[in-house]
């Protein structure tokens, strides 16, 4: 058997494939990027944390953090603050958790996070950012990358410089959303920028926004030369686009076999209750487009983990497993669960 040659390199980490995960509060959590691996995810990323919550005791925002205990390489730690040590401290303190690389977030627009300086905040402070990514390419073994935006607003958009000085402080690799502070998540993004970033600085660079498709993922990479492709939204109910493969041409009984995989990943880590919590958010994805919504209550409602499988069974019963999605979506009244059809 031949070594798969990689695809780029972050400084001696080798990296194979050009689909990653974005990072995603809420959804990049140790389940969901256990199926995104399953389809190819080249890196993921956690969550991202703030490092006040990493210099203390423990707390919840550490599980965040948390590995599959199968493992999960190369894995990214996302955190993010706006005082240099103490990224430093928080970094130096998670170094050992697990992670192959650590990166910094400067690319949240809440206000809560940019107006104190944190997050796409940090942009506004090159400063800040040259003594951050210094502290913590000659403190950690691990390599450091950031993640940005195009800067606070049109008016201000210093990701070139930002990035100039990330690489000049040992930077990494460079991740870019091509949008501003101020856009949030409107408007286009700007895949031009993410060319002129891949053409400035000599890292590896990450391309992010508005890839829906697979040909949105050959467009970006064309367009840009960028090493990567990362994917946010439309990963959601949607973990083949890592792999390639566009949700539309696949079956209904492809669907619900990853749901039920996402499922059990859901319950092994979560437990039964928070689990099943946490798959229904996935749920609405996983199903979006198709008229089944009569269905989700009922999975809502659910509380034992052999309920949400029998429901799971009679919506594959009421839907015919080869049809594609592009076939269901032309299908108006997909059938409700029967219980709820006894009700009425
Ligand atoms: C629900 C949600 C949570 C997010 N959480 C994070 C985060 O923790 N860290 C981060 O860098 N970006 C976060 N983002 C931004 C995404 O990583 C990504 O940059 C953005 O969604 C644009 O990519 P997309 O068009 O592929 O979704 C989040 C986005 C969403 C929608």
């Amino acid at each position: 058997m031949t070594n798969p040659t990689p695809t780029f390199h972050i400084r001696d980490l080798s990296i194979y494939g050009d689909t990653v995960l974005s990072p995603m509060a809420t959804y990049s959590d140790v389940p969901f990027r256990a199926i995104c691996r399953h389809f190819g995810a080249a890196l993921h990323y956690t969550e991202f944390v703030p490092t006040e919550a990493l210099i203390g005791d423990p707390n919840p925002l550490w599980r965040r953090l948390d590995v599959h205990p199968a493992g999960e390489h190369p894995m990214v730690f996302q955190i993010f603050g706006g005082d240099a040590r103490q990224i430093l401290f928080a970094a130096q303190r998670i170094e050992a958790w697990g992670a192959d690389i650590i990166d910094i977030n400067m690319g949240c627009s809440v206000p809560k996070v940019s107006e104190k300086g944190a997050g796409v905040g940090m942009m506004c402070q090159p400063k800040l950012v040259a003594e951050t990514f210094h502290l913590l390419t000659s403190h950690l073994r691990v390599p450091v990358t950031g993640k940005l935006r195009l800067g606070w607003d049109e008016t201000s958009q210093n990701y070139l410089e930002i990035a100039q000085i990330m690489v000049d402080n040992g930077a990494a690799l460079v991740a870019l959303h091509g949008r501003t502070r101020s856009q949030k998540y409107r408007d286009q993004a700007d895949w031009e920028a993410i060319a002129k970033l891949k053409q400035s600085v000599p890292v590896p660079v990450l391309g992010n926004g508005d890839v829906h498709t697979v040909a949105d993922i050959d467009r970006l990479k064309a367009y840009t030369d960028c090493d990567g492709v990362m994917i946010g939204r439309a990963a959601l109910g949607n973990p083949w686009l890592l792999a390639r493969i566009d949700r539309e041409q696949l079956t209904f009984a492809e669907i619900t076999a990853v749901l039920r995989h996402h499922l059990h990943e859901a319950i092994a880590y979560y437990g039964p209750t928070d689990g099943l919590q946490n798959i229904n958010r996935h749920l609405k994805k996983y199903l979006s487009g198709l008229a089944l919504k009569p269905f989700l209550p009922a999975f809502q409602a659910v509380q034992s983990v052999s309920g949400f499988e029998d429901l799971l069974g009679e919506m594959e019963t009421a839907v015919p497993p080869h049809l594609t999605i592009a076939d269901l979506r032309q299908i108006p009244h997909l059938p409700s669960p029967t219980h709820l059809q006894a009700k009425v």
